[in-house]
């Protein structure tokens, strides 16, 4: 599988589900991952955490990010994840969340570039399907960490790092350090590395590749709401060998990035996410629209009025009832 030349829906707990991984698929993304999901939980309880990754063959390709601390864990769970029948496996070396790190997962892998390295070495053996892995700047202030671990990860054959650079406690204050996946890119040219953090306003993802000169750009907030700017992205840049195929999206210039979409196209985008989630998780799946609706209404005129009826949201009709007013 090639990570080269792509834009990429970045893993998004509690945002990115098969639902809106497809959606994104549809509307210009080229690779999309589920939710970080917990490598013990897989094993322990396969059936509850198990839901975390379901997915619909149109999303492939797709890949399954896990989090864990413990070579033999994540190899088992890699193996279970490809058995599951997912392109890729990702490991997060990233989240801040003191649930995740306390445990020593997510970013606190950063402080043992070596375990890093075991830990993909494992996955990478088990797995049979390519081992990507997603890092921040570092656990603590300290420099060059990522140089460190990228080192080990590519070592043990891992197709591509992400790296998000930022350190651990700035957890999504501040801005970006994209001189970072520079230097990271400057290290290893022959690796993948594909750059996280910030995009999200016009010419952000052809600015991002031509500062750093990173193989591909992973996008996180900026879809929240937006399933459309991987589609808004393609047009303004030219990624080499990037796939074909954002349908479905009418261009609406002049408006960025939440607007960049036709109203009708727009409106009918949002009734089938509402219907999809409802056929999936029925009322709970409404329920879960009320953060997408609010999020779908960003820069709209009208937006505050329109989310403090979102509680009122509970059932198909109030969906649709809801959208039809506002969108
Ligand atoms: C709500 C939310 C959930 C996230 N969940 C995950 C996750 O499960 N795994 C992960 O590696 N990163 C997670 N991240 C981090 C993003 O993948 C991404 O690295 C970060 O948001 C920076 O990219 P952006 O500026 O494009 O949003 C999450 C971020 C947010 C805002």
């Amino acid at each position: 599988m090639d990570f080269r030349g792509k834009l990429i829906l970045a893993p998004l707990a509690g945002v990115t589900d098969t639902t809106f991984r497809r959606l994104c698929r549809e509307n210009g993304a080229d690779i999309v991952v589920t939710e970080m999901v917990s490598a013990k939980g897989l094993l322990c309880d396969p059936t509850r955490s198990g839901r975390y990754l379901e997915y619909d063959p149109a999303e492939r390709p797709v890949g399954a990010q896990l989090f864990g601390a413990d070579p033999g864990e994540i190899a088992e769970a890699a193996a279970e994840v490809a058995r599951r029948g997912f392109d890729f496996v990702d490991i997060n070396m990233g989240c801040p969340v003191r649930k995740v790190t306390g445990g020593g997962s997510g970013a606190a892998i950063l402080s043992n570039p070596r375990l890093a390295g075991e830990i993909a070495r494992a996955a990478v053996r088990a797995a049979g399907i390519p081992v990507t892995a997603k890092i921040r700047s570092g656990f603590g202030t300290e420099k060059d960490t990522y140089l460190a671990v990228a080192e080990e990860l590519f070592a043990a054959g891992i197709a591509a790092v992400t790296l998000h650079p930022r350190h651990r406690g700035q957890m999504f204050a501040g801005t970006a350090d994209w001189t970072q996946i520079a230097a990271l890119k400057r290290a290893f040219p022959g690796e993948t590395v594909i750059g996280n953090g910030d995009v999200r306003a016009p010419g952000d993802a052809a600015r991002m590749l031509a500062e750093t000169g990173c193989d591909s750009v992973m996008i996180g907030r900026a879809a929240m709401g937006c399933p459309w700017i991987f589609a808004a992205l393609k047009r303004e840049i030219a990624l080499p060998g990037r796939g074909e195929g954002t349908r479905g999206v009418p261009a609406c210039p002049g408006t960025w990035p939440s607007l960049a979409i036709a109203a009708d196209a727009r409106r009918a985008l949002i009734l089938r996410h509402g219907e999809e989630m409802f056929l999936r998780n029925g009322e709970h799946g409404i329920r879960e629209m009320r953060k997408h609706l609010a999020w779908y209404s960003r820069g709209i005129q009208g937006a505050a009025a329109f989310r403090s009826e979102l509680p009122k949201v509970a059932d198909p009709d109030s969906f649709r009832a809801v959208v039809g007013r506002f969108f």
